[in-house]
């Protein structure tokens, strides 16, 4: 048992980016406030002042992440919930019964739950992408498992266990070459990676608002084409606010996936997190994350008995990094982080047991540290300070 009871130093350090980015900037709290308080009326529902503002504050929001993301115009910007709802949304609308598909050894169960679905309701079949351990995909590799039906290749940009890069401008490259759909999953890199739609040639770009886009939980959403678009079934049906004389769903962008009242509190506060990485620039935002992805990193490899997954490269992977200590369960080690240190980490097998089957951790997982806008050098140190007490009380 690790627990000691003179360890008790008091900071509060967040190191869980990859499940949450906890601290947002400051615009948006502002942005959610002003607008739960002197506006929030339905988009999109009426003809009166505050709910063409509320509608105007959607598209604005829309227009940011158009932009963000490469997109040719605004409509091509869908909201979701969350970026489940986007995959399971891109790959149940545009799989067809038998249809094949590749995926990395990488892939989070936000991607590979549906496909399972997908393989009892629609005889589709996946395979899995040659990954190596460190979570490098080889595409020249990859292109050897493209069959006559192979339909589609859906990749996660990073892992969201170990951190690794994936090739996906090679992997756009392959699905164009074969006629594939290319849907890309960016949970891990939206907000701290360009992530340019039409460079990737992407079928659909999945994003979650609430992690490195730097907005709050219960908002999501994905980018796609209108030709793409025109081949992509709805999920659900339902009221939109627009045609409302027809009882079938619209077919044009965005309210074909639209359903239902939108998150709009959510999206206010996306749109300010947006505003926000624009101005402070994508490049600086990675800058400051590879040089203390690659502190913790050295930082690290000096202790004993630390088992580092993944590339040890920040030039090659995002802020998160995963690791073992020798002989002590990562479950057990994160709750000491957490209740001797103050340090808040992920244990376990964080809905990606493809990618831990990858890593050779399945089925014990990894502690996982996740570093991300706002965490600070002084934190990192922390950490490693923590973690070098906890290596010598073994
Ligand atoms: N998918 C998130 C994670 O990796 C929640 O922790």
């Amino acid at each position: 048992m690790l627990i000691r009871s003179n360890w008790g130093d008091e900071m509060q350090v967040y190191l869980d980016n990859a499940a949450t980015s906890q601290k947002k900037p400051e615009a948006v709290f502002l942005a959610m406030e002003n607008f739960f308080k002197q506006i929030n009326c339905n988009p999109g529902r009426a003809g009166y002042e505050l709910s063409l503002t509320a509608g105007r504050k959607v598209m604005e929001t829309r227009e940011r992440l158009a932009r963000f993301f490469n997109m040719k115009e605004p409509n091509e910007v869908v909201f979701t919930q969350n970026i489940t709802v986007a995959l399971n949304i891109a790959l149940k609308g545009l799989l067809r019964q038998g249809d094949h598909v590749l995926i990395t050894g990488l892939e989070h169960n936000a991607v590979v739950r549906p496909l399972k679905a997908l393989e009892k309701d629609r005889n589709i079949s996946y395979s899995i992408m040659p990954t190596d351990p460190q979570g490098q995909v080889d595409p020249v590799e990859a292109a050897k498992l493209i069959q006559p039906d192979t339909r589609m290749i859906v990749a996660t940009h990073a892992s969201n266990v170990m951190g690794t890069l994936v090739p996906i401008e090679e992997l756009g490259q392959l699905a164009a070459e074969y006629g594939l759909d290319f849907v890309v999953d960016t949970a891990q890199t939206a907000g701290c990676y360009p992530v340019d739609y039409k460079r990737l040639g992407a079928t659909v770009v999945a994003f979650t608002g609430h992690k490195h886009l730097l907005g709050p939980m219960g908002i999501g959403g994905f980018c796609v084409s209108r030709e793409a678009a025109k081949r992509m079934k709805p999920l659900y049906e339902g009221g939109t606010g627009s045609i409302s004389d027809r009882e079938v769903q619209p077919d044009f962008l965005p309210d074909q996936f639209e359903s239902g009242t939108l998150n709009t509190l959510g999206i206010v506060g996306l749109g300010a997190a947006v505003d926000y990485l624009e101005q402070a620039g994508l490049e600086e935002i990675r800058a400051k994350e590879e040089k203390l992805t690659g502190k913790l990193l050295a930082g690290l490899q000096e202790l004993p008995g630390v088992i580092i997954y993944g590339p040890q490269d920040a030039t090659r992977q995002t802020g998160t990094v995963a690791i073992n200590i020798q002989d002590v369960d990562n479950a057990e080690l994160s709750f000491v982080l957490d209740k001797k240190f103050g340090i808040m980490t992920r244990p376990g097998l964080h809905c990606a047991p493809i990618a831990h089957r990858t890593m050779g951790t399945f089925p014990e997982g990894v502690l996982r540290i996740s570093i991300g806008h706002f965490t600070t050098e002084e934190e990192v140190d922390y950490l490693l300070s923590s973690l070098q007490k906890v290596v010598d009380a073994i």
